[in-house]
Formats: C-alpha cells, structure tokens, sequence
C-alpha cells in the first residue's frame, strides 16, 4: 500500500475497529435466530472484518441434524442460536470444539453455567421464556379468554385455534415437552399433550411460525418463546403473550463452533464477536428480545422481565441429553402426533 492509500484508509480503520481487515477468507454460519437478525451480523461482521459470512437458516433439531450429517466432513464452521438443548447434544456427540472465550466472566452465570455443563464446548448467548401468544383481535371476536395457565389450553372453546411448532425441527417446541415433563411428570405431560392435540389446528416446523400465524390472524392462541411477540407487535400485527401462572421453562439460545472446522480462526473471531455488548445489540436493532448474555449488553425495555415470570428450574443438563431427546420425541410422535382427532 503506498503512502496515500493508507492516508485514505485509515479513517475507515478507526471506524471499524482495529481488527478490521486482520482477517479474510470466509466462515460458514449455521444460524438459528430469526432472519433479520442473522443477517445483520452477517453483512455487519462481514464488512468490519473483511470475512464472507456465507449464513445458512435452520431451526435448532434441523441445524442439529446437519451437523450430525456432516459429522465426517463439516462444511459448517459455527452455529449461532437456537435453543441450548440441542447444543449440549451436539457437545454431548463430540459435535463441536471445546473452546473458552475470554468474555466467559462477562456473561450472566446462566449463560457460563451452560458453557461449564458442556465441557466449554458451547455458550449460552441469550435466554427467553416460554409462553403463550395470542392474537388481541381474534380472542376478543371468537369470545375467547386469554390462556393463563396450561390446563386453560385444554378448553373444548380453544379446538383449532392453537399452534404449537414441531418438536422434531423445533427446539422450542422441544422446550415446551421438557418443561411440561418437568412441571408434571411424564405421564401426565404426555397425557396432556394428547388432549392438547385435540385443540391444535398445525404443527409448524420453525419455532416462530405460530406466532407468526397468531399475529396474521391465522391461529389464536401459541405455544411460543415470549420475547417473539413484541417485534411481531411493532410490525402492527394485535398480538401479546403471556406466561402461563403455574410456572414455565426458559431456553438458553446457544453458540457452537463445530469439530473439525476448516475456517477455525474465522470461526473464533466471530464467536468473541457475538459475545460482545456491540454485537449483541443487534438482537434488539432487529426487533428480537430475548436477554443477552453479556451483562453489559443493554436490555430493551420489551425484554421479558425474568423476575415477574414463574420459572422452572429446567434441567438443561437432563434435557440436553441426546437419549432422553430422542425418547421424548419419539413418544410425542407415538402418543401425540400420530394419534387421529
Ligand atoms: O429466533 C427466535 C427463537 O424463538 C429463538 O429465541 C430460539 O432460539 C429459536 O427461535 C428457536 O427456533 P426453533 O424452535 O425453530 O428451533
């Protein structure tokens, strides 16, 4: 570079920080948030590091099934979000990289706790509650209540007017049966289920299609992660959520970087990154409200409040289990899914 054009380029440096273009080459993202999310970190991480971000969109059981696909060959460098269940999986199957980020003492103790149970192999980067969303305009038409505790879903008046995802693409779906199995027990939880089928008109594959359904007028009610509802609302769509009175689980969105990587210190640059209060921020700037990790990170006004909500002391580790996973789904489609309306 000759005198001038480093005269030229070095306003920009200073602007984008002083790792701007330390790096290059590319990284392959798995990414398990919601789009608009995935793509800002794309095209902002992309443009301050001088690194293609080539992102791919996949729910947390579809993302984890690539990588157990791709086990013998990854093509895939990190997965970012998702629910934590299937990543303590993937950990669990020597899936990915034990790794320990310098931000670890930076983070909620729920976000290093779920880096600590996994052998340092994942991270917790954000956290959110499961509840119900509901569609304002449509209750208040059909005469319908809002849902306040689990058994309210049961009532004959709600038949075909819930939509829960699927738990076999769906982590929050999948955290909707552990948390049910948890509060009851799981008998009643599968028995509950099986009455709850009678009321569900779809099972979406993505996590936040039925909230997206209830905001559209689609459905009325949801089984979905609280914080989806408010970015639903600043669209204009009359949509709330709620958590259900008699206690609920929360996830802990997670982020891996996958065994056997090719573009390993890409992968790592973007992992610090994602942990940092400035990346964080994005989850908020694209209308998503979960709670980040970094205790630094500012939190939205429209992030669930933790402290008014009843939360179960979810077992991460127990659900994180890929032989328990694998039976829970499996009754869910014996004893549920595949039983006639
Ligand atoms: O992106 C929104 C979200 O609710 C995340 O908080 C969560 O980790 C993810 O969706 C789960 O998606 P899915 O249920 O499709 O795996």
């Amino acid at each position: 570079m000759n005198k001038k054009k480093v005269l030229l380029a070095a306003p920009l440096l200073l602007a984008l920080g002083t790792s701007a273009f330390a790096q290059s080459g590319e990284v392959n993202i798995i990414c398990s948030a919601q789009a608009d999310w995935c793509n800002l970190m794309q095209t902002t991480f992309g443009k301050t590091r001088g690194i293609k971000v080539n992102m791919t969109l996949k729910g947390s059981g579809e993302a984890l099934a690539q990588l157990v696909a791709e086990r013998a060959n990854p093509k895939t460098d990190l997965w970012f979000g998702g629910t934590g269940d299937p990543h303590l999986l993937a950990a669990e199957q020597n899936l990915t990289l034990e790794y320990k980020s310098s931000a670890l003492t930076q983070l909620h103790p729920w976000a290093q706790k779920q880096a600590a149970q996994a052998g340092f192999k994942t991270v917790g980067v954000y956290s959110g509650p499961l509840g119900f969303g509901y569609n304002t305009e449509l209750l208040a038409k059909k005469k319908l209540p809002v849902p306040k505790v689990w058994a309210d879903l049961l009532k004959p008046e709600y038949k075909g007017e819930i939509q829960v995802s699927d738990p076999r693409a769906s982590g929050t779906a999948y955290t909707m049966i552990a948390t049910l199995v948890q509060l009851m027990g799981e008998d009643k939880a599968f028995t509950y289920l099986s009455a709850l089928h009678q009321n569900v008109s779809t099972y979406p594959r993505s996590g936040v299609g039925p909230i997206k359904a209830v905001a559209r007028g689609e459905a009325a009610v949801s089984i979905s992660f609280v914080h989806d509802a408010p970015g639903e609302k600043a669209q204009g769509f009359p949509v709330d959520a709620i958590t259900p009175a008699d206690g609920t689980g929360a996830e802990i969105g997670s982020m891996s970087i996958v065994k056997g990587s090719r573009n390993l210190d890409n992968a790592k640059a973007f992992y610090e990154w994602a942990l940092t209060p400035g990346a964080q921020q994005f989850g908020a700037a694209a209308k998503q409200f979960q709670l980040p990790s970094n205790k630094n990170t500012p939190v939205d006004p429209r992030v669930p409040d933790f402290k008014k909500i009843k939360l179960i002391d979810y077992d991460y580790a127990q659900y994180g289990q890929s032989a328990i996973r694998k039976q829970l789904i499996l009754n869910w489609e014996r004893k549920v899914f595949n039983q006639p309306k």
